[in-house]
């Protein structure tokens, strides 16, 4: 079976994802879905994006790419984020339960592996804001959409906010 490499992101319209080394808002049912799409998969995230959510994620493979960081407990540092791809894909290779390496951030990890994803679980989020984080453009002629879910603010979700799933074309 070909490796799924995917980009899990939640993006405003004007594409922030980050603000002050955090989430710009607080959207629960997000979260869950995070939780349910990422859980038992192979992550890989940059070493702020691993700061800001404070510990490896439960069930879940962790890769953290950094320089200045040389080990994590509950977690593997690689130097390049093309160290983490070869050994998520060895992972790959040998386990059979692994077949998708998920990205979940920062921008500097988005921007590096953009080109080599062939899906995108985006959560667009129906605001406009300041941020100091962002994803970078895409092109939809690139992607198909397969899959796209509404959900409406409420107590627990600041924003109205839809989940889409799109696979490379
Ligand atoms: N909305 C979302 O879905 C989402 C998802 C994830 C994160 N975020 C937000 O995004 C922000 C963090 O993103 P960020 O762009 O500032 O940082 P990041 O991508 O999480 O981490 C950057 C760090 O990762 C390491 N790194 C990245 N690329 C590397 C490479 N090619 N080679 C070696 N090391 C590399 C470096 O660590 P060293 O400095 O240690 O070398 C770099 O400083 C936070 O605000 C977070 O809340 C949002």
């Amino acid at each position: 079976m070909s490796i799924i490499i995917s980009h899990v992101v939640a993006l405003s319209n004007n594409n922030v994802i980050g603000v002050d080394n955090k989430l710009p808002w607080n959207l629960k049912t997000d979260l869950k879905h995070f939780k349910n799409y990422t859980t038992d998969k192979i992550l890989l995230m940059g070493r702020k994006t691993f700061e800001s959510i404070g510990k490896p994620l439960p069930n879940r493979i962790n890769y953290v790419v950094s320089t200045t960081m040389s080990e994590i407990e509950g977690a593997e540092v690689f130097k390049s984020t093309q160290d983490a791809l070869d050994a998520a894909n060895k992972k790959c290779a040998n386990d059979s339960n692994y077949n998708e390496i998920v990205i979940i951030g920062g921008g500097y990890l988005f921007r590096d592996t953009l080109g080599i994803t062939n899906k995108l679980v985006l959560t667009n989020v129906d605001c406009d804001i300041d941020g100091d984080v962002f994803y970078p453009d895409i092109n939809l002629n690139d992607w198909q959409e397969r899959n796209s879910e509404n959900f409406s603010k409420d107590a627990e979700n600041d924003y109205d906010f839809t989940v889409k799933v799109l696979e490379r074309i």
